[in-house]
């Protein structure tokens, strides 16, 4: 089937069945052009729970699909693949986190989004890489933190607090792996250009940065700003809605690695089976759900 054809199939499958499509910016192109909604991570939380729909199908990696499940438990929630992980997500466990409430005792645990369900029932708010700070900042009574599982974001938070930050020892191995070095070869060939990037990555490397955000707000910057160039520290497929929304500026990726393989898996093929069969269903037991979505609503609530 014809790439447009197929996208026309999807979107009436998607009518027929009172659905909608979330889609996160790191997707292929031709996932990003039929999505109902496009975002980062908070974006697509907030779109799941305002959803005026029976079913969701989400085109993001598993943990996504199941904070989606949390938020909303009457909808059917369907990943049109069930191998899409994140390495990042697996960096912790249930009883590793249970083992740090221990030897922490009293400090709030900050998680976030990109971990499972069980962490999150574990866990007191959620944060997402755009409204961390406001996150960590919300905790008023608190002076020490827990920030799991992404250590980089934790020590990026850090430099915006007074609040002492626990950073958990996990990282994004596509983030975590780009070098000064990449970002130096890559801007040598360019005279003026902005380096904008993710707080997945390291702090050297955010030190070069003249931007820091989450997607959301890389795309924000990038309309803002009057540059013609700008290289972006952060996973490729992103570059395509940057290129859709600013025809006329150049991205240049930080490094050629920046892919997120299981972010890439999912096709149009795959949403199509998934929601022809109905197949693929992401439920998140009571138990879980239940503590997890409390950690949500509550980041869900900060302004
Ligand atoms: P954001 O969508 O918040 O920018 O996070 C990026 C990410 O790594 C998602 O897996
Ligand atoms: Fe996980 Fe990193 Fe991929 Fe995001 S980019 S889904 S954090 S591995």
């Amino acid at each position: 089937m014809k790439r447009k054809e197929l996208q026309n199939k999807i979107r009436k499958l998607l009518k027929d069945r009172n659905a909608v499509l979330l889609v996160h910016y790191y997707q292929r192109g031709e996932i990003q052009d039929i999505a109902d909604i496009l975002g980062d991570s908070l974006m697509l939380s907030l779109g799941a729970a305002k959803a005026d729909a029976d079913v969701i199908v989400f085109a993001g990696v598993h943990f996504m699909a199941e904070s989606a499940s949390i938020i909303c438990p009457d909808k059917t929630v369907l990943l049109p693949r069930l191998d899409v992980g994140c390495p990042l997500a697996d960096m912790i466990t249930v009883d590793q986190l249970v083992q740090a409430r221990k030897n922490h005792p009293g400090v709030p645990i900050v998680t976030y989004i990109n971990s499972s369900a069980g962490i999150k029932a574990h866990s007191d708010i959620c944060c997402t890489s755009s409204n961390a700070l406001n996150v960590v900042t919300s905790l008023e009574g608190d002076k020490t933190v827990i920030m799991a599982p992404d250590g980089n974001l934790a020590r990026y938070i850090s430099g915006f607090t007074d609040k002492q930050i626990i950073p958990w020892d996990g990282y994004c191995p596509v983030h975590h792996f780009l070098t000064v070095d990449d970002v130096r070869k890559v801007k040598e060939k360019y005279p003026r250009p902005l380096f904008a990037a993710h707080p997945e990555c390291k702090p050297d490397v955010l030190a070069m940065a003249d931007f820091v955000g989450g997607t959301g707000g890389i795309l924000r910057f990038a309309g803002e700003s009057d540059v013609s160039e700008m290289i972006i520290g952060t996973e490729m497929g992103f570059l395509y809605q940057l290129k859709k929304q600013n025809p006329k500026m150049t991205f240049i990726p930080a490094s050629e690695k920046l892919i997120c393989r299981t972010m890439k898996l999912i096709t149009l093929n795959d949403i199509f089976d998934a929601l022809s069969e109905m197949k693929h269903i992401i439920r998140v037991p009571e138990e879980i759900r239940i503590p997890a979505r409390k950690a949500l609503d509550r980041m869900l609530a900060i302004p």
